[in-house]
């Protein structure tokens, strides 16, 4: 098999690279070790960016996220029982936010592909990618049992985090930058309406919450507990408990419980793989860098690295110059740092860390105040949640 792309992973990366290549009429072909119901399926992500729900608008993927996708011009801080609102269109000069879940983004962008091209295979697990430092890349994949190679001009390694593209790049090129944390987020889906109309992020003595949302009527929660816990650790009961303790304010606002319908834990990590682009293999979203959740940034860093990944490769189409590829990776890393810097700091403002003595706590206190009463940093926050345009 042969094409000009090979793209590795159907979530985010993959797909909306696809569909940019397809519109740019250059041809690919996308492999996904997992099935189309897990991947459609798969709950994480549930905030746009207004430059990322724009690039889905221009790729032709905004006509459901217009219909069904919550606009929110702003976020809800809690901290000692009191609340506090973070108003983006005023403090970024008009900025705003969709919430709208990754889950859907993706149906959207293999409804196209199924109508439009190109082709997706399910499961498809790549084995190896190979030759990327020649002109003649080589993607080693199973399907059906047997093994096949696709031929290709060059390699998008969408494969997140545990995928084998970054492994191609030899150790004596990579750099690694990476922080963990001593705590992970256990979060739940509910079919109940969601007990404010903007997302919540709560400070607590007992540890970090979250309230967001995926519908009018399904709400999706999130508690901060100690790095290696277990879901099943959790009663259902236990966590509504603790999450009601942990969102209380002091008037008469009340967290309303419903059926919890998933329950999963999600370790907190930051990590940057450098470069980007080694030869012909170009990484892009969680292969080549992860944030911790608290930021919500992760699908929109995935779908800024391939819009710029596209635009590169339609230069090269076009004008025969690899000016935009040999650029690429220089180009993502700049967003990357700026998301990481927003990231690690929104999680290390609100999270309990078990190691912090009370001079620790104090300042957390002390920036939550700043962020509350001086525009400045609540203007620093806005533009950092909202994101850069993607330009
Ligand atoms: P992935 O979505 O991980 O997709 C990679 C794909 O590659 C997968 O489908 C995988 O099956 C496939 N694959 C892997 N290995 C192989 C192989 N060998 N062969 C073939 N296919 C392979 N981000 C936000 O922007 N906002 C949020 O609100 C937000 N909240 C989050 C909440 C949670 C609980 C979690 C876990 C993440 C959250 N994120 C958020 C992060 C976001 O979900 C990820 O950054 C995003 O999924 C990255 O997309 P991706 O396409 O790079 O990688
Ligand atoms: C989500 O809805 O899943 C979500 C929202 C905001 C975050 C992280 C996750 O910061």
């Amino acid at each position: 098999m042969r094409t000009s792309v090979g793209i590795v992973g159907a979530g985010p990366a993959g797909l909306m690279l696809a569909r940019l290549l397809r519109l740019a009429g250059i041809d690919c072909v996308v492999l996904e070790c997992r099935d189309r119901a897990y991947v459609e399926r798969r709950q994480r992500a549930g905030v746009l960016e207004q430059g990322t729900a724009d690039a889905l608008r221009a790729a032709g993927a905004g006509e459901r996220l217009d219909r069904e996708g919550l606009p929110h011009d702003g976020i809800e801080l809690r901290f000692g029982r009191r609340r506090h609102r973070v108003d983006f269109p005023d403090l970024t000069g008009g900025r705003r936010v969709t919430v709208y879940a990754q889950t859907e983004v993706c149906k959207d962008l293999i409804a196209l592909a199924e109508t439009d091209g190109p082709p997706v295979l399910f499961e498809a697990e790549v084995l190896a990618v190979e030759d990327v430092d020649t002109d003649a890349p080589r993607i080693r994949f199973r399907r059906d049992g047997r093994e096949e190679v696709l031929e290709c001009a060059y390699v998008a390694g969408c494969d997140g985090f545990h995928g084998v593209c970054r492994a191609a790049v030899p150790a004596a090129v990579s750099r690694v930058h990476e922080r963990s944390y001593p705590y992970a987020w256990l979060g739940v889906l509910a079919d109940v309406p969601p007990s404010h109309d903007e997302l919540v992020y709560a400070r607590h003595d007992r540890g970090f919450a979250l309230l967001s949302m995926r519908s009018p009527t399904v709400s999706r929660l999130y508690l901060q507990v100690p790095e290696g816990t277990k879901a099943e650790e959790w009663t259902d009961e236990e966590i509504w408990d603790e999450l009601a303790l942990r969102l209380e304010t002091a008037d008469d606002w009340r967290l309303e419980r419903g059926p919890v319908t998933q329950k999963s834990v999600t370790p907190m990590r930051s990590y940057v793989h450098e470069p980007m682009r080694y030869g012909r293999l170009f990484l892009a979203g969680d292969a080549a860098h992860i944030v911790p959740p608290t930021g919500a940034k992760g699908l929109n860093l995935a779908v800024g690295d391939v819009v710029v990944l596209a635009r590169a490769l339609e230069h090269e189409r076009r004008t025969g110059s690899t000016e935009l590829l040999d650029s690429y990776s220089a180009t993502c890393l700049r967003r990357v740092w700026q998301a990481e810097r927003f990231s690690h700091d929104m999680t290390a403002l609100l999270h309990r860390d078990p190691r912090a003595g009370s001079f620790d706590d104090r300042l957390q206190l002390a920036r939550l105040d700043r962020i509350t009463t001086g525009r400045s940093a609540a203007a620093d926050l806005a533009e950092g949640y909202t994101g850069l345009p993607l330009g």
